[in-house]
């Protein structure tokens, strides 16, 4: 480990790599790690906060690079990921390309923080930051979890316009002036139809055959790895509702084992990352890295049924602050000297 570390942010202009820019000045990490930027070659050159965005391409040099934290698509993952291990680096990679290889861990920091194996010789250099949705649902029904076991969850969410990306957030802007001042709103780009002033009945994409969406299937499938039990039954609709940042979502959870409300409330209050108030909402979880869980209730048609509702905002726990959180894990074993000292940490 070289004595100044080296923290690549892979995608900074984005919507997701602007916030861990600031979540990384925000926990000091930018005075204690240099941090380089990368974007496409259309970024090359911009400047953000004094330091120059590096184009990603074939000149780019990825060596000294103690950690990259990635949110640049899948496609970008996939090509690029490998490369930054192979010159060394540790990778945290916010997109879907690697979450479901069973040699890759999927970490929500106040989770499953041993799925880092951290200290040990082999621990793995490529990490994958859960999809947005199912971080927030993770950090509130991992207590419950633990303490009851889950049978079954039924997940229904309203998922932010961010959490598609910046053009995403431009085209909701720009429909939504539109229809203010009178105007036919301009045709949807990113989206099947007009978001603004809307509700898309279905987030994400269907692949073919599948009557599920890609996002419905991510909370489906990396539920069960995260909180390491294949027998959790997960139903889940995905819609995407025309609020700039923050996810929420209604969960009913039948629990294996009775828990009672008071006790849930207890296991909630003490969660870390959670916060438990009556009625959550987005915009009061924008910039907050917190959890937000409320409405909880019994789901009196089921005797071991609970209800609540769970906000975060998708660019900070959703992304960022996690694939922070979990570069602060691996700092501290470097530190710790549990790891011997390398080229890279
Ligand atoms: P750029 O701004 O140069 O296009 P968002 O999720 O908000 O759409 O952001 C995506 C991020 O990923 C941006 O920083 C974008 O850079 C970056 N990006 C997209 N394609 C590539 C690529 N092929 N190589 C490197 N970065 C990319």
């Amino acid at each position: 480990m070289s004595a100044v570390r080296r923290i690549a942010v892979v995608g900074a202009t984005g919507a997701v790599g602007t916030v861990m820019l600031r979540c990384l000045a925000e926990r000091g990490l930018d005075r204690e790690s240099e941090i380089v930027l990368f974007a496409s070659e259309r970024s090359a050159g911009r400047v953000i906060d004094g330091r120059t965005v590096r184009a990603l391409d074939e000149h780019a040099d990825l060596s000294g690079i103690d950690i990259a934290l990635f949110s640049a698509g899948a496609g970008t993952s996939r090509v690029w990921a490998p490369r930054f291990v192979q010159a060394g680096a540790t990778v945290i990679d916010n997109s879907s390309a690697f979450r479901r290889d069973p040699e890759v861990p999927l970490v929500v920091a106040e989770v499953n923080p041993h799925a880092l194996h951290l200290g040990e010789e082999d621990r793995p250099r490529l990490i994958a930051n859960p999809n947005c949705s199912t971080m927030q649902l993770m950090v509130a029904l991992a207590p419950i979890h633990r303490e009851a076991g889950i049978a079954r969850l039924i997940v229904s969410t309203y998922q932010s316009v961010s959490g598609t990306g910046q053009r995403a957030l431009d085209e909701l802007d720009a429909q939504a002036r539109a229809s203010l001042e009178g105007e036919p709103a301009p045709a949807p780009q990113i989206y099947p139809e007009q978001i603004a002033f809307n509700v898309i009945g279905a987030a994400g994409s269907f692949a073919d055959g599948d009557d599920h969406t890609d996002e419905e299937r991510k909370m489906m499938f990396e539920t069960c790895k995260i909180l390491e039990d294949e027998q959790i039954a997960v139903a889940v609709t995905c819609v995407r509702v025309p609020v700039r940042i923050g996810h929420s979502e209604a969960v009913n959870i039948e629990t294996r084992a009775h828990l009672p409300l008071e006790r849930a409330r207890e296991l909630l209050a003490a969660a870390p990352g959670v916060i438990l108030e009556d009625v959550p909402s987005p915009l009061r979880s924008e910039g907050r890295d917190e959890v937000f869980v409320g409405r909880l209730r019994l789901d009196r048609t089921h005797p071991n049924g609970l209800a609540m509702f769970v906000v975060a905002d998708n660019l900070r726990k959703g992304a960022a602050t996690n694939a922070v959180q979990i570069a602060e894990l691996l700092l501290a074993e470097a530190g710790s000297g549990r790891r011997a000292p390398t080229a890279a940490l």
